[in-house]
């Protein structure tokens, strides 16, 4: 299926300036479109395509983006709030030209992997609870986790509202006053994690996502740093999704 759109217009949407100022490089002859010199704005093109240049470089047109993001605690995952710094505020300028929005939610002190995109498609079924796609988290609980709360997470635990999750594996990497758990949970329920800690009488005091659908948070991510999905990831999300 074609896409046929002004060239002006797919330009200043990839922001390399205003209307006017692209209509000036295309009168100093800088615009190339198949090879061609072009100086009409209005021209048709397919940004998917066409091979585009601005002075012989190729533009990159790409229709959606996916990015990893290691989410700092403090930050909202939302694209905008008024008192709170939100993780696409976080993102760098390179991005902010695509209209990314969080697939996905994370507290506003639990840090790590936060998928943002603008393929409303793939954030829909990640997001859909008829998917039951995995998640899994580190997570520091003050109180001695045990074998018995592993029996008991394998088996569903009845929330605070009633709603009884998904059998979740727990693993206990470290049981002390303060134990290390990972958690791999099948539903995004509101503060899931804390509050089925909490039915076994223990609080969950940092919590980290650190994979998700397949899709594993890169370690080399600084908090509040981010990078674009490799194709495999994008694959690979996309077939677990
Ligand atoms: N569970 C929680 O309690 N918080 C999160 O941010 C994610 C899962």
């Amino acid at each position: 299926m074609s896409n046929l759109q002004r060239l002006d217009k797919v330009l200043s949407n990839l922001e390399f300036g205003s209307r006017k100022e692209i209509r000036l490089l295309m009168k100093q002859e800088r615009v190339k479109v198949n090879d061609t010199t072009v100086k009409d704005p209005g021209i048709q093109v397919d940004p998917e395509t066409s091979i585009i240049k601005i002075d012989d470089r190729e533009i990159m047109y790409k229709k959606y983006i996916y990015i990893m993001m290691n989410k700092p605690d403090g930050v909202i995952s939302a694209t905008f709030d008024k008192r709170h710094k939100t993780v696409v505020n976080l993102l760098p300028g390179e991005f902010k030209r695509f209209d990314v929005f969080p697939a996905g939610r994370l507290d506003i002190d639990t840090e790590g992997l936060i998928l943002l995109t603008n393929d409303g498609q793939l954030a829909h079924e990640i997001l859909s609870p008829k998917k039951h796609i995995p998640k899994t988290y580190f997570a520091r609980v003050r109180g001695l986790v045990d074998s018995s709360d592993i029996e008991k997470f394998s088996g569903g635990i009845t929330l605070d509202d009633g709603y009884r999750t998904f059998p979740a594996q727990l693993e206990v990497l470290n049981s002390s006053e303060v134990s290390e758990v990972k958690l791999t949970i099948y539903e995004g329920k509101f503060h899931q994690v804390k509050r089925m800690f909490q039915v076994v009488e223990k609080e969950v005091i940092y919590l980290k996502r650190i994979s998700m659908g397949g899709l594993i948070l890169d370690n080399s991510l600084a908090l509040g740093e981010c990078r674009e999905l490799t194709k495999a990831e994008v694959r690979e999300i996309k077939v677990k999704c």
